[in-house]
């Protein structure tokens, strides 16, 4: 087991084409649900779901992002059609982290969106801590509606992001961080810092 805050401390997202197989077993897709599912929630709402993509199907969603490519550029290239169809085949496994949050009596809808964005960090956690990779990023197909509605999006949902997980190549190399200083303030009468 590693220890959490070592976890928290290393990790790092690896480009979506670094990710190759072995991809995540079942058992282990089930503790990445599972662990993404266990996040903070007013409310209770579960204002999230997730859609997995594996094997053949990655290629028949790539279809879908290939004829929104198409129909938006109907002069693009073969090869860039064919990069758009490659488009969630580069991991071995994809999940989809889709809000579905919606106007509530209590509780505000910005609450249930940023609890799918916890939801999708709780997945790259689970990822790192069983010694996978993973990259979330959303790219243009999750803001195109006829993708959205090849992939059964409801109007009112929307894609937190494509979360792409694999085996990386190795250890990854960290980036520059934002330094504390400059993000982080004491507030208390009088004090300026
Ligand atoms: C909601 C969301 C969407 C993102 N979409 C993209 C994307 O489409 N393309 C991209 O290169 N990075 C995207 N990123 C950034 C990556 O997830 C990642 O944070 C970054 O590449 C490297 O930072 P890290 O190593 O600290 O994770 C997105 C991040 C968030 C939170």
């Amino acid at each position: 087991m590693v220890n959490a805050l070592e976890l928290l401390t290393t990790r790092r997202s690896f480009k979506a084409v670094e990710l190759s197989d072995p991809a995540p077993s079942a058992a282990e897709i089930d503790t990445l649900l599972t662990v993404a599912a266990r996040v903070p929630d007013h409310g209770k709402l579960a204002p999230w779901r997730f859609i997995l993509f594996e094997g053949a199907a990655r290629g028949a969603a790539g279809d879908a992002i290939a004829a929104a490519f198409q129909a938006k550029y109907p002069d693009a290239q073969p090869e860039h059609v064919e990069a758009e169809r490659n488009r969630l085949t580069r991991a071995p496994l994809v999940v989809a982290v889709v809000s579905r949050a919606s106007l509530h009596a209590k509780i505000p809808e910005w609450e249930q969106v940023l609890s799918a964005g916890a939801a999708a960090m709780n997945l790259v956690l689970a990822a790192h801590a069983l010694g996978y990779g993973a990259n979330w990023i959303t790219e243009w197909y999750a803001y195109d509606r006829a993708v959205l509605d090849a992939l059964g999006l409801a109007p009112h949902e929307r894609i937190a992001g494509f979360i792409h997980v694999g085996t990386p190549p190795g250890p990854p190399q960290d980036r520059p961080r934002p330094a504390l200083g400059e993000i982080v303030t004491r507030f208390g009468p009088g004090r300026q810092d």
